[in-house]
């Protein structure tokens, strides 16, 4: 499968967020990236449902919410509602992680699990075939523009042995610090979705380096 780019709304200008929505889908990526923040599971808020609602009202890809909050199950139909079309939570805010994908499953959306970078994937054993997606974090959750950590290659590499060797049809997606200079390398290392935040918006062409991203 060629791999899939989902650029990060969390970097777009949100007073010209209509113009930004179209960039994307008249560009090569595949889903939207919308980060959706607490201020209590991460130091900083970020947007909510009329946001959601509005984005999912001019574009024409998927929806693809992170969430980066306690709680979440409170709030995975209101998601839906809102216009979701893969919904991840974290495995460090679930107490009930496989009633929380269960949910998310039940309520019509896929499924992802976040993971924070100090976070084992090993810990994602039990859960991997029941899932559509691991959000893997190579940068603590909470901006836009951080440095990657680097020892998310070899959770990478962990991650896509495991994989294979459950035969899950998961998808490792790597969010946060994603550039064009260690994009190859991710994807060869397994990954199968990058998110790119101010990589795509901090460009002077945002259509040009989702292509390039794509290469
Ligand atoms: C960080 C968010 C990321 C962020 C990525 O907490 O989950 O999705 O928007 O932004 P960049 O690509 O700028 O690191
Ligand atoms: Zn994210």
């Amino acid at each position: 499968m060629p791999h899939l780019i989902a650029p990060s709304v969390l970097s777009a200008d949100f007073a010209n967020l209509q113009r930004d929505c179209e960039m994307i889908n008249n560009s090569q990526a595949d889903w939207f990236h919308v980060d959706v923040m607490d201020g209590v599971f991460v130091p900083n808020i970020s947007f909510g449902f009329p946001v959601i609602k509005a984005i999912k009202k001019h574009a024409k890809k998927p929806l693809d919410v992170h969430l980066m909050i306690v709680d979440p199950d409170k709030y995975i139909t209101t998601f839906k509602e809102a216009g979701a079309d893969l919904l991840s939570v974290h495995i460090e805010a679930c107490n009930h992680l496989h009633r929380s994908i269960q949910a998310i499953k039940a309520a019509g959306m896929k499924a992802g699990v976040a993971i924070n970078p100090h976070t084992s994937v090993s810990l994602l054993k039990d859960v991997l075939v029941d899932i559509d997606l691991i959000c893997m974090m190579s940068v603590n959750p909470g901006f836009g523009g951080q440095k990657f950590i680097a020892n998310t290659f070899n959770k990478v590499i962990e991650l896509k042995k495991m994989i294979v060797d459950l035969k899950s049809s998961a998808l490792i997606e790597i969010d946060g610090g994603v550039d064009l200079n260690n994009y190859k390398k991710l994807i060869e290392s397994g990954a199968d979705v990058l998110v790119a935040g101010n990589t795509v918006f901090g460009s002077k062409d945002p259509v040009a380096t989702i292509a390039e991203l794509k290469k």
